[in-house]
């Protein structure tokens, strides 16, 4: 997935930041990489979950008790959204240690702080192809699969239920490149155990035990013009209508969103994406934003031209997303720079810190705080 025009992007950004064009609030960018050279700047001390919920959208983050223990991380935290998304600890594999064996204790402490700062809550995720704990490949069968899958979702949903703004349901069911029937991914657990209908079943299962949460499906890689998001994007929709003709109780579709900077520079799909985005919204369905940040790990070192750029990509995306009415939600994977899975997963080749997020590691608002609030203050009430 890396972009071979991504070294000419970054050096006409640098070419066009040399000539003078940074660091004041008025747009100052040239040619084809225009979005990625304006500067932003947001009025007004309103945090970006203030603005987002001045347009009937909502704000928020995912995190984890560590980052939480951090007292300036959680006061910025509670200042700045109005959801909070659970990282890992809802996750099966974070959950249970050995058979059936369930350890609330770190989505608790979440929820515990979500009340304590009058945030609502938000659960990732039940069913996914990665998160499946340990001890599940030689304990589920094809035989016992169901009940099993029926039982994980009754026992997490249900301990929430009537506190949950929204679930994940199931994540990332779809990898063209496995050439499944219907782009499905084939190599997932749950599809080698049930086929193709663990999908449906596990929505059902999550209506149930949770009448009140919005029921999501959440995906990845649905953004830039190559072939392979093109089949994706496909394959999503014919999920979706599929899951809708049936009847299936699900509510919206959860868009990671995150976004590779080289690949946003030279590959975003505005159009494609826009009008996939109308598409889903024609199905009944509302969007939410999951898991967005932007990956810098290639972009130059300065930390001002990388800041410059990473709040350009924020602010193109969201405002392509935000034009379609049905967007309800935008949700960061993190908040702070200092607290991001970037670090570990896509950390940059020079050994610096990345900087993925709308604050920096001392919780100051960074570039990319501005672009989003922008977006958020220019974007049409829903
Ligand atoms: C990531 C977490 O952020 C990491 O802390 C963890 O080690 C691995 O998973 N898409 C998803 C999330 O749906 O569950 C992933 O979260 C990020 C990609």
């Amino acid at each position: 997935m890396r972009c071979p025009f991504a070294a000419v992007a970054v050096s006409m950004i640098l070419i066009a930041l040399a000539a003078g064009c940074g660091g004041t609030p008025e747009s100052v960018g040239t040619g084809s990489t225009n979005s990625s050279l304006q500067s932003f700047f947001a009025p007004g001390d309103a945090s970006l979950a203030a603005r987002a919920s001045a347009k009937g959208i909502v704000y928020g983050a995912a995190t984890t008790p560590n980052a939480l223990a951090d007292a300036r991380f959680a006061t910025a935290f509670a200042a700045e959204c109005k959801v909070l998304v659970t990282e890992n600890a809802l996750k099966w594999r974070d959950l249970s240690a050995t058979p059936y064996s369930y350890d609330f204790s770190a989505a608790d402490a979440l929820l515990s702080f979500a009340r304590s700062h009058n945030l609502t809550f938000r659960g990732h995720t039940l069913v996914s192809h990665d998160t499946v704990p340990g001890w599940f490949q030689a304990t589920v069968t094809p035989e016992n699969a169901q009940q099993v899958l029926r039982g994980h979702i009754a026992g997490v949903v249900g301990r929430y239920a009537g506190q949950m703004h929204s679930w994940d349901v199931v994540n990332e069911a779809v990898e063209p490149s496995e050439l499944e029937p219907g782009g499905l991914r084939g190599s997932s657990p749950w599809y080698r155990l049930l086929g193709p209908g663990y999908i449906e079943q596990a929505f059902r299962a999550a209506a149930e035990a949770d009448p009140k949460a919005l029921l999501v499906y959440n995906e990845n890689w649905l953004e830039y013009d190559t072939p392979y998001c093109g089949q994706k994007r496909g394959a999503v929709l014919d999920l979706l209508a599929k899951l809708k003709a049936a009847g299936a109780p699900i509510h919206a579709l959860g868009i990671q969103a995150h976004l590779d900077a080289d690949l946003m520079l030279q590959n975003f799909d505005a159009v494609g994406f826009r009008a996939f985005l109308s598409k889903v919204a024609a199905l009944g369905l509302k969007i939410m934003i999951t898991e967005l940040d932007v990956r810098d790990r290639n972009l130059p070192a300065d930390a001002d031209t990388r800041d410059a750029i990473v709040a350009g990509i924020y602010h193109k995306f969201l405002s392509v997303a935000l034009s379609e009415p049905a967007v309800i939600a935008v949700e960061t994977w993190g908040l702070s720079d200092n607290y991001t899975w970037n670090s570990t997963y896509y950390p940059r080749s020079d050994g610096l810190p990345v900087r993925p997020l709308p604050l920096d590691d001392a919780m100051k608002r960074k570039r990319a705080w501005h672009a989003i609030a922008q977006a958020f203050d220019s974007a049409a009430p829903r």
